[in-house]
């Protein structure tokens, strides 16, 4: 069997764990992609990890590169360049720089593998998605953002933290975009099939879920950059799931337009993936304070939507 390819652009943080995840997954070859500022870097990354392989028992061809033709007839894209924030930043004020960047490298990307599906994980992410969806031009279903493996994980922890039991037996849904307004589901949040609500008291429970939110901030907080071992592990999820056609449903911010009333935006919805990308978004009922807070979230990527047009129009 062909084996995938996999190209991440980025081989900061978040790209270099990502490669990691997927090499030790056997998912495919990698080609890693940075500047031609960091050839020498991105080669030495891949090396680094191609000599993993005979401890951990993989096989998997790396390359390190800033040559896009190297990235030719990739099956997934990727693309996590840009800048992370810093304490005190939020996730949108990266969006001059991060369009730009973002905007660069789906260019390049589209050019050499025009019928790959494309991951978006650099913030503000929701935005991004956009940004390489404009700049692309591919179908809507072969773009997809990375944020709600990472939201919901986090959401998964704390209650898992909570109950002190296996975080493995808890299944949440977590809706909205990638911003301190994301929505968490305490409705449709469950352990080992027990409603949470049963286990864990509202005012417990609401703090948990206001953790969950700023989950990203709280690590910038204490590293001084921005989070990368679950952001990795969340967008390797959704590679798995494509690569391997699971059609597992995730959380992934996916292109809207009738399906919740969105009308053209891509934000953070339960969706089938498998070798087609998104095959399918699945809608959910909403209760009233639940469509409040969902619908506020879309405005707020409605309005970073409008600000990256902005820097692709100028
Ligand atoms: P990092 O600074 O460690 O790595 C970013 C890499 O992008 C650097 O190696 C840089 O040289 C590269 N880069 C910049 N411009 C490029 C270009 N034109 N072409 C190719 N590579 C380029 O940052 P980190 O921590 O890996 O974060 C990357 C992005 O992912 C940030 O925007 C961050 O906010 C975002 N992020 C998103 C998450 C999500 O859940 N969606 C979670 C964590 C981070
Ligand atoms: C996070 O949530 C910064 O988006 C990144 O950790």
């Amino acid at each position: 069997m062909k084996r995938a390819k996999i190209t991440i652009v980025g081989a900061g943080n978040v790209g270099a764990t990502c490669a990691h995840w997927a090499v030790a997954k056997e998912l495919g070859d990698i080609v890693l992609v940075d500047i031609p500022d960091k050839e020498d870097y991105t080669k030495g990354k891949a090396l680094d990890l191609a000599q993993c392989g005979p401890v951990e028992r993989f096989d998997a061809k790396i390359t390190g590169t800033s040559d896009y033709a190297e990235t030719a007839d990739s099956d997934v894209v990727v693309i996590t360049a840009g800048l992370p924030r810093k304490p005190g930043m939020s996730r949108d004020d990266l969006i001059d720089t991060n369009v730009k960047i973002v905007k660069s490298v789906t260019a390049q990307i589209a050019k050499h593998s025009p019928n790959c599906i494309l991951i978006v994980v650099s913030n503000p992410l929701d935005a991004m998605v956009y940004t390489a969806w404009k700049t692309s031009d591919f179908p809507p279903h072969r773009v997809v953002g990375q944020a709600g493996c990472l939201d919901i994980a986090r959401y998964r922890t704390f209650i898992g933290m909570e109950l002190g039991v296996s975080v493995e037996d808890i299944d949440a849904l977590l809706m909205g975009g990638h911003g301190d307004d994301m929505v968490p589901l305490p409705r449709y949040t469950s352990v080992a099939g027990i409603p949470v609500t049963q286990l864990i008291n509202e005012r417990r429970l609401t703090e948990i879920i206001e953790r969950a939110k700023m989950g990203g901030g709280e690590i910038v907080k204490l590293m001084g950059t921005s989070a990368y071992y679950a952001p990795a592990a969340g967008t390797i999820q959704m590679v798995e799931a494509i690569v391997r056609d699971k059609k597992r449903i995730l959380p992934c911010a996916a292109f809207c337009d009738s399906e919740y009333g969105v009308g053209g935006y891509f934000v953070g919805v339960p969706c089938v993936l498998g070798t087609g990308g998104v095959e399918k978004i699945i809608e959910v009922e909403f209760d009233k304070a639940e469509r409040a807070l969902f619908d506020s979230s879309v405005s707020h990527v409605k309005e970073l939507c409008e600000l990256a047009q902005k820097v692709l129009d100028a």
